[in-house]
């Protein structure tokens, strides 16, 4: 079966026009990923060299890392609390569990920690509205999560 192609360019080989499959920008989501999983940010300069690379302009690059919230422009904590604030997460008292991380870690949901060990997020969804209200620890989920569960989950990722 012919892989499907989302765009197509055309280039020309041996003197002779030809088409072929345009897959600058399906390689951009996981360069982005990579760069992340091993500097835990994408800085401007990362972006520019991507963008260099891929022959596309930096807006573009810019664009797909503020719109995942997975990738970010600025260096996290070592342990990543998001919690989803989804309309279910919201009604099932998400927000009641963000005011426990804030008060336990001493800061506002979006901030990092000053010893870098934690940064505390909101986030859209995680794929558990039956589980409600969930947050993801680093790449772990975790459901129906009480505020009274939030210094053991502090104190166990310490212990990491
Ligand atoms: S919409 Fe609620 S976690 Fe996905």
């Amino acid at each position: 079966m012919k892989p499907v192609c989302a765009a197509e360019k055309i280039i020309e080989k041996n003197g002779r026009k030809i088409v072929v499959c345009d897959d600058t920008r399906s390689r951009l989501l996981p360069i982005l990923q990579d760069r992340q999983d091993r500097r835990g940010y994408i800085s401007d300069k990362d972006m520019q060299n991507i963008a260099d690379l891929l022959g596309i302009h930096p807006v573009e690059v810019y664009s797909v890392v503020t719109f995942y919230s997975f990738l970010s422009t600025e260096k996290k904590g070592k342990h990543v609390i998001r919690v989803s604030n989804c309309i279910s997460n919201v009604m099932k008292g998400s927000e009641k569990v963000v005011r426990a991380f804030e008060k336990a870690l001493k800061i506002k949901a979006g901030e990092t920690t000053g010893d870098r060990q934690f940064t505390l997020e909101r986030t859209g969804c995680i794929g558990m509205c039956d589980k409600a209200p969930a947050i993801m620890v680093d790449t772990e989920l975790v459901g129906n999560v009480k505020p009274g569960m939030v210094k053991k989950i502090i104190g166990d990722l310490r212990k990491r």
